[in-house]
């Protein structure tokens, strides 16, 4: 049950205390997002990490000024490749043959399917896979912040290409997608208190006979 008990604990904050997570804590959450379960493993994404004042402080401003990213300890900014290429696959499979220790020719048929499934794919659809595969890591580190009691809040709303620019994105190939503030919240903090209002599991669930 202590799932549980730190999901109901965990809410979105709109306002952190300032104070930052330990090296080893934001070490466990961003472990957690690396052990999720991705599309064939592939793992299209790549998260920024952000803990300088002076560059949360411009997030917030392009965040349309919500506080919990500007009086957080570590922002999370989810982001995906422009391009899944030929080459990113190639390097997949090189890592899968060496982690596994077996000739990289045993994957021949594998990287034909990822080229075909997925270099394949027109631009905005590979995004869209990928940006699914990201949002996968973004639960997990909810979950494993919670598990620590540190506060966090997951986060669309931001000018996405005001970010890609704050963070010199687009240079790097890719481009931002969602973000995970983490912090502690502030005893200010109202919604803290506010009761979860989630639909009744008869409403959410169907036992299918
Ligand atoms: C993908 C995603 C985007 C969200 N974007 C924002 C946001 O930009 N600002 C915000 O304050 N909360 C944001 N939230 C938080 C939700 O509003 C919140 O999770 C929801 O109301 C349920 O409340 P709870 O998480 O406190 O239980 C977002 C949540 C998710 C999952």
């Amino acid at each position: 049950m202590s799932l549980i008990n730190d999901l109901n604990w965990r809410y979105a904050a709109k306002l952190m205390n300032g104070k930052s997570i330990s090296d080893e804590q934001l070490n466990m959450v961003l472990t957690a997002i690396n052990l999720s379960a991705s599309s064939y493993g592939l793992q299209p994404y790549k998260v920024m990490v952000v803990s300088k004042p002076e560059t949360k402080i411009k997030l917030q401003e392009a965040a349309y000024g919500q506080l919990q990213v500007g009086s957080s300890s570590h922002v999370l900014i989810f982001t995906v490749p422009l391009k899944i290429t030929e080459e990113y696959i190639q390097n997949y499979i090189s890592l899968v043959a060496e982690e596994r220790q077996i000739p990289e020719g045993f994957l021949d048929d594998f990287k034909k399917t990822l080229e075909t499934t997925i270099v394949a794919l027109p631009t905005d659809v590979q995004q869209a896979w990928a940006t699914k595969q990201a949002y996968i890591g973004l639960g997990t580190a909810l979950v494993a912040a919670a598990e620590q009691k540190i506060d966090t809040c997951p986060m669309e709303g931001f000018d996405a290409l005001k970010f890609d620019k704050i963070l010199n994105l687009e240079e790097k190939g890719f481009k931002s997608v969602v973000m995970l503030v983490l912090g502690y919240r502030a005893e200010t903090d109202t919604y803290a208190n506010f009761k979860k209002v989630r639909k009744t599991m008869d409403n959410m669930f169907e036992m299918v006979k």
